[in-house]
């Protein structure tokens, strides 16, 4: 068999392997897995992957085998920078529930691997906007998107950088509360994940600890409302511009409340909601359970 259809194969079992760890079950989200070659997004091998016990170790090879794992993918260590965790992405991307034609805007996109994955759900009739604030990194991504024609990459900030309405908007850093943009440029019935992350680090591998130092939420808009949904833990790197003080010190203080988050269903975008109704109260924003 030649290598390229060994690695249709390979791919295949991944994406299989991803959408079951993260206990998914969703045709079009598989085939995107299974079609987007992750070594394309990673510059050449070998890579640098965290190995249990031993810390970060180069694979054996240049072979693109060992990129079809569940596991981070190194892109700057100084910064502790890495390629998302496939079944993190998988399950937070089908929590936004990506419709063919729909605008996606990717803030963080890094080299653009997931912003390939969500270019196949939105389609052709569809785009993606890509927002990455390192120069380097933005251009790497806009030369692997280059291919995928729905696809727009701008280097800049995220939180800032003015984009078209958007059904999906994808965050991939770590926040301490939502930018004022992402909230308004939301259109009706759209999606924003949103990784709200404390100080406290994001190096830990224990699950407790992960537990209470950060969380991934969807964010659904209807109509002037904003509907607020708990997806999972996460430890991400912090996202510039969009970290306040008092909304990490509330938010600290709210992931105390251990397994409360469950109970989330409402942001608001007030100050006047009483504080036995919040998971976490901020000024001029809330995360409540009615
Ligand atoms: C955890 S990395 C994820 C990269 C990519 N999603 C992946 O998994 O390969 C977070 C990325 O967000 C970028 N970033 C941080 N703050 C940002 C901002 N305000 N606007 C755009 N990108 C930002 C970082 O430079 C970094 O590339």
């Amino acid at each position: 068999m030649e290598r390229a259809q060994e690695l249709v194969i390979i791919r295949r079992a991944y994406a299989k392997q991803i959408l079951a760890a993260a206990q998914v079950d969703d045709s079009h989200l598989e085939e995107a897995f299974a079609q987007v070659p992750r070594e394309d997004f990673l510059g050449p091998g070998p890579w640098v992957i965290p190995r249990w016990g031993s810390g970060y170790l180069p694979t054996p090879s240049a072979d693109p085998v060992y990129l079809y794992i569940d596991n981070v993918v190194q892109i700057i260590a100084e910064r502790n920078l890495n390629n998302g965790q496939p079944s993190g992405h998988a399950k937070w991307i089908a929590s936004a529930a990506i419709k063919p034609g729909e605008h996606v805007v990717h803030v963080g996109t890094g080299m653009g691997y997931y912003t390939a994955i969500m270019s196949h759900l939105a389609g052709p009739s569809g785009k993606v906007t890509g927002i990455e604030l390192d120069a380097g990194l933005a251009a790497r991504a806009k030369e692997n998107l280059s291919s995928y024609s729905n696809v727009r990459m701008v280097e800049g900030d995220g939180t800032t950088v003015p984009f078209d309405a958007a059904d999906v908007i994808y965050v991939n850093a770590g926040v301490t509360r939502p930018a004022d943009q992402w909230l308004d440029g939301l259109r009706e019935g759209g999606r924003l994940i949103l990784p709200l992350t404390t100080n406290e680090g994001f190096m830990a591998n224990d699950l407790a600890k992960v537990q209470a130092r950060g969380a991934v939420f969807r964010i659904t808009r209807r109509g002037s409302e904003f509907l607020a949904h708990w997806i999972s833990p996460v430890a991400i790197i912090p996202c510039e511009g969009a970290r306040d003080e008092m909304s990490e010190a509330a938010l600290a203080e709210a992931f105390k409340k251990r397994g409360a988050w469950l109970l989330i269903t409402r942001l608001y975008r007030r100050d006047d909601i009483a504080q036995d109704r919040c998971w976490l109260r901020a000024p001029g924003w809330c995360l409540a359970y009615e």
